[in-house]
């Protein structure tokens, strides 16, 4: 709980934009990660930089924890306040400010929806790539936060790749621009990508200026059903070695698509009983000729592996179709039981070994899991279920098998999170990726921003 004097302060500044209601206090507590729910003490909505950094000046001065958040859909409870305090929401940093067409930037707010602001550059016949699975909620702040995927990294690259500069609010209440608007920058260290992925522990983003490109014009998409998974993963590989650089192919084992098809009622698509694994494969480009000669060279490679018939979308509707059906894959999870979700990510090569350990260490431990994910960067999420799990073994020996896996993950040359962060959930496994020294090193780094530890303490370590 806040001293009244310190909730007094923050009512004089922001006025009706504070909240120490429970019930609002409960909302903000939580983000997707699992079930967990941390209220903060205050939610705080600022709408300028310069009542952000008030905000910050004083939580520094009295050693208050702040703990900033988006739209707070992430997974690994990077914006979860589990050491109370002050709730920072970005919400109402909802402006693109300018769409710079000359240059191929945007200039924007952390609090704009990635989907709005795809749209908004799409209307200008440009394009903002990186689109995660809940780009229609989560906002570009967030994105940045946690240098979010989706689908599209695996031809356009994930969210560093666009982040040019970044106004923010240091925890000392500074507020700097980390870099210049320009597409190469060689001078000095490049705080812009260190504050990219920081997961809210270094700065607060206030400005976020991002690179576009020219949005491609056609795309194809196709769903490949296989009778063997770990045959599908292996096609991943030999689609890229045969030259071809989709822009999607994203892997889904069948309950995932089964549980999405549950989950959202549509059931147009027709799963059989032998369809053990599926992907979907997208490319994109300018040229219609051109993307049908690469599914042409798609078709040869897949006529190595043992499909079954695969299914060309038709249409605008059934491409969305077919996108919501693995988009909707992890709320599918979700609503199925209560679960686990790892972000592994290993080379793209050895994401059927990947598949193989994830089974192996389930079968050994006795827990079920569901696989999708981007195979395409060898970024597997497995969601482990609960289902008839006992609490015990759910709480004392899933740490271990997780760990069991991890390590596999490690030894593949892969690490512990693609695009989902370290955050509260996945710190226990943060050693089994870095030694002394790297922690050390990050540890430093972490106390030279934030001396005294105010700005969401106890994530990532
Ligand atoms: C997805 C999220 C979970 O790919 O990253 O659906
Ligand atoms: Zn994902």
């Amino acid at each position: 709980m806040l001293a009244t004097a310190h909730i007094s302060f923050f009512n004089e500044l922001l006025k009706e934009r504070t909240s120490t209601d429970l019930e609002v206090r409960k909302i903000y507590g939580s983000d997707e990660t699992e079930d967990l729910n941390f209220p903060p003490a205050i939610v705080l909505k600022p709408e300028t930089v310069k009542e952000v950094s008030e905000i910050m000046r004083y939580c520094h001065e009295n050693q208050i924890t702040v703990t900033p958040a988006g739209a707070r859909t992430g997974l690994s409870g990077g914006a979860l306040c589990d050491h109370g305090g002050v709730l920072i929401s970005m919400e109402k940093f909802n402006k693109i400010i300018n769409i710079d067409e000359k240059n191929h930037q945007v200039v924007t707010e952390p609090g704009v929806i990635t989907q709005v602001l795809q749209d908004a550059v799409k209307d200008k016949g440009l394009f903002y790539p990186p689109d995660p699975a809940s780009k229609g909620s989560c906002f570009i702040g967030g994105n940045v936060a946690e240098n979010a995927g989706g689908p599209k990294a695996v031809k356009y690259g994930v969210t560093k790749d666009y982040v040019l500069n970044l106004e923010i609010v240091l925890p000392t209440g500074e507020v700097i621009w980390t870099g210049a608007n320009v597409l190469k920058n060689a001078t000095g260290y490049n705080l812009t990508q260190l504050i990219v992925g920081s997961e809210g522990t270094l700065a607060i983003i206030t400005k976020i200026v991002l690179k576009l490109i020219p949005h491609p014009t056609h795309d194809l998409l196709m769903l490949v059903p296989f009778f063997d998974a770990q045959k599908a993963c292996e096609a991943v590989a030999a689609i890229f070695q045969a030259g071809i650089t989709p822009s999607g192919l994203e892997f889904m084992e069948r309950d995932a698509l089964v549980y999405t098809q549950t989950f959202t009622g549509d059931t147009s698509l027709h799963v059989a009983e032998n369809h053990a694994a599926h992907l979907l494969i997208e490319v994109d480009g300018f040229d219609p000729n051109q993307l049908m000669e690469e599914c042409e060279k798609i078709m040869l490679v897949l006529s190595e592996f043992e499909t079954d018939e695969v299914l060309f979308a038709d249409s605008e509707a059934q491409k969305a179709t077919l996108w919501s059906l693995r988009r909707k894959a992890g709320e599918a999870v979700k609503a199925q039981s209560i679960y686990k979700e790892e972000d592994t990510v290993v080379p793209r090569y050895s994401l059927p070994d990947l598949l193989g350990h994830v089974k192996r260490i389930g079968a050994n431990y006795g827990f079920n899991s569901v696989c999708y994910g981007h195979a395409g960067d060898g970024n597997l999420h497995v969601n482990i279920l609960k289902g008839d799990l006992s609490d015990e073994a759910w709480n004392e020996e899933l740490p271990k098998a997780i760990r069991e896996l991890f390590q596999e993950v490690a030894k593949l040359g892969g690490t512990i999170s693609g695009e989902h962060g370290i955050g509260l959930v996945q710190k226990p496994y943060l050693d089994i990726v870095f030694g002394n020294t790297e922690m050390r090193l990050m540890r430093d780094i972490k106390k030279v921003f934030d001396p005294f530890n105010i700005l969401n303490p106890g994530k990532i370590f």
